[in-house]
């Protein structure tokens, strides 16, 4: 297979498990968010790399809503696969759950969708390869991810002319 093949989206999709220690936790006991994040972006970005074998960086990240608690002494687990590709880009869905290591109950705690840009040896985005939509649900991921794409694109246009420079809070 050449780097530029098409790729079916389960030769990236990866889950990344850890156990949540007291240093996980925020001021109330349970997991920092900023735990939760870090390890979203970090399972996000193994994804994005295996798709495009090339360095990748996060250009965007959606919005994160935290449904459920996570406490110390439970398995955090993130999976992530490549929804949707563009040219230099990547979306990557990822579901994050939280399990009790000694009963096995898993619950689905929230879900988030970041935006890749694969680099070449100029440290500018490159051309990332195809993905191969082997079923219906990889279709349907495609399709969603696309919308969202050009619905975060528009943002970007629309933030472009209203101001120059870094968006600010
Ligand atoms: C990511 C980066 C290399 C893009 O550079 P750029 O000059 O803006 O490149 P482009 O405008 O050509 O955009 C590259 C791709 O990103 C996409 N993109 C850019 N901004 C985006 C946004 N806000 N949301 C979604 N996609 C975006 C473009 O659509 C394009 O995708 P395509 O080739 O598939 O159509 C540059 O912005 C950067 O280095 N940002 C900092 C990254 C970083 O530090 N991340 C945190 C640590 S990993």
């Amino acid at each position: 297979m050449t780097e530029k093949s098409p790729k079916p989206t389960a030769a990236s999709r990866v889950t990344l498990t850890q156990l949540m220690l007291p240093h996980h936790a925020n001021g109330l006991g349970h997991v920092h968010g900023g735990v939760i994040m870090k390890m979203v972006d970090e399972t996000a970005a193994i994804a994005a790399m295996r798709h495009a074998q090339r360095p990748c960086v996060t250009v965007a990240i959606d919005s994160m809503t935290f449904r459920e608690r996570i406490e110390i002494g439970e398995l955090l687990s993130c999976t992530a696969m490549v929804n949707y590709v563009g040219r230099t880009s990547m979306e990557v869905g990822v579901k994050v759950s939280a399990e009790n290591p000694i009963t096995g109950e898993t619950t689905h705690t929230n879900s988030a969708y970041l935006v890749f840009v694969a680099l070449g040896e100029d440290d500018r985005p490159c051309s990332v390869p195809e993905l191969t939509l082997d079923s219906d649900e990889a279709k349907r991921r495609y399709e969603e991810g696309a919308e969202r794409q050009q619905y975060r694109l528009a943002q970007r246009q629309k933030r472009a002319r209203s101001k120059s420079g870094p968006d600010e809070p």
